[in-house]
């Protein structure tokens, strides 16, 4: 909120911007545990040979319609839109699937070779309610294989999300599982379903009832105790899927429990966007409380060719961070903390001040990190900054250091010192 006295043009002082309701600010203090999932992503990315794929950061209204699905939440309700000043609808990219499968149609990508497995690591934007875990803008971390249906990519998919989760210390979640079958299975259930729901109407939620033409299936998943309660004896999904769609939902299944991945099938997982066929899944954690998801996602054999491309099928899923280190940090996981300086320059005039921007020049350019005092304080003072930087060495440069041609290197663990030559220096470490 800005609380802002203006008098005239002039923003006389009070000026307290805020971020925007359902964003956050990260800062220095937690960015140690950002990097290093970060960086735990990109290695077990590399490990399952997946590449990373940018798109931009908003795109055509018309994609998430189509792609995402014009009855979901996400389009429904939750888009960041706009017209930009050519006229034209642009979105905030909700979500990651429709931008990457629109890059892969638009690239051709088909074409330089059957399969691509693609990851991406980026911000999405939903205007969603704020709360624990949930925001307007939150950071993503998806995978994406276009171009197999073999039942081996959606377990290792499953699998690779897996080992993120369990490289931050994350082992208390539970898979569950769900297959909505083909589209036309799909769609029959769907029928299905709503002929049953109709019965019971009178006992549905509100939001349940405004979703039951449009949004059927999501129905399945409200957390309303009267609605689950109906939705307990509907007929249920995986009944109703031809032998094929069975026979394969049995062989993922067999194929995690190859892999020692524990999973829970779950008839109510329907998932909230409309391009889902076949196996859907997702990682929930007690730890997340009512936003229990960890990530999600599921195959979308339908996807590339309602996107424009040539019929393609694919399988993905899609993590948020911050909720990554949320269930990292409850299960107790220590991000490894960033790494302190090696040497702090204690300086104690103009002259030692600048020998220490040029010896520091020097470290810097054989990787050896250090840092410079910045506001000519008093030793002490510089010394407590060393500390509470957790440099490792001082090296103090005084009227006689400049003279001598020498500072003192001080190790801050025990306290030794001995005095080093400058050009010396940098050949210590
Ligand atoms: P999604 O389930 O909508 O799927 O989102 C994936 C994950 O992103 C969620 O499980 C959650 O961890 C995180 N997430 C979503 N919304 C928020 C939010 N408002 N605040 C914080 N975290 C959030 C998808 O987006 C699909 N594109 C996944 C996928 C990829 N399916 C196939 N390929």
């Amino acid at each position: 909120m800005l609380d802002s006295r203006f008098r005239g043009n002039r923003l006389v002082k009070h000026m307290n911007f805020r971020k925007p309701k359902g964003t956050k600010d990260i800062l220095p203090k937690d960015m140690h545990k950002w990097h290093y999932v970060e960086k735990t992503i990109r290695e077990v990315m590399s490990l399952f040979n997946f590449t990373e794929i940018r798109t931009p950061t908003f795109e055509y209204t018309d994609l998430f319609n189509r792609g995402v699905g014009s009855q979901t939440d996400i389009v429904g309700k939750e888009m960041y839109t706009f017209d930009d000043k050519g006229g034209d609808s642009m979105t905030l990219r909700p979500e990651g699937t429709a931008p990457v499968v629109r890059a892969y149609n638009e690239n051709s990508m088909g074409a330089d070779s059957p399969v691509h497995k693609l990851y991406y690591m980026t911000n999405m934007f939903r205007y969603e309610r704020p709360q624990a875990g949930r925001y307007r803008e939150h950071t993503q971390f998806g995978a994406e294989i276009i171009g197999s249906d073999s039942l081996t990519t959606d377990v290792e998919l499953i699998s690779l999300a897996k080992e993120v989760y369990n490289r931050c210390g994350i082992t208390n979640f539970k898979v569950k599982i769900n297959s909505i079958g083909k589209p036309d299975e799909r769609k029959n259930y769907v029928n299905l379903l709503r002929e049953f729901l109709q019965k019971h109407i009178n006992k549905l939620s509100e939001d349940s009832k405004k979703r039951l033409e449009g949004n059927t299936l999501r129905i399945l998943d409200s957390k309303n105790e009267s609605d689950k309660e109906i939705t307990n004896s509907a007929p249920k999904i995986l009944d109703n899927l031809g032998k094929e769609s069975k026979d394969r939902f049995e062989k993922v299944l067999s194929g995690l429990t190859e892999l020692g991945i524990n999973y829970e099938v779950d008839f109510r997982l329907v998932r909230g966007l409309d391009y889902y066929t076949d196996t859907t899944f997702e990682f929930v954690s007690e730890e997340l409380g009512a936003q229990d998801a960890i990530g999600g996602g599921g195959r979308y054999d339908g996807l590339v060719e309602l996107l424009g491309g040539k019929p393609s099928p694919g399988v993905g899923f899609g993590s948020g961070i911050e909720r990554v280190i949320i269930v990292a940090e409850k299960n107790g996981f220590k991000f490894p903390e960033a790494t302190p300086p090696k040497v702090y320059f204690i300086t104690l005039n103009d002259e030692a001040r600048d020998k220490s921007l040029s010896l520091a020049n020097d470290l810097r350019k054989k990787n050896i990190s250090c840092e410079c005092d910045l506001l000519a304080r008093s030793m002490k003072a510089q010394m407590r900054e060393a500390n509470k930087m957790m440099a490792e060495y001082v090296y103090i440069i005084g009227e006689e250091e400049i003279q001598k041609n020498k500072g003192m290197l001080k190790k801050m663990s025990d306290g030794t010192q001995e005095e080093i030559e400058f050009d010396l220096l940098v050949n210590k470490f």
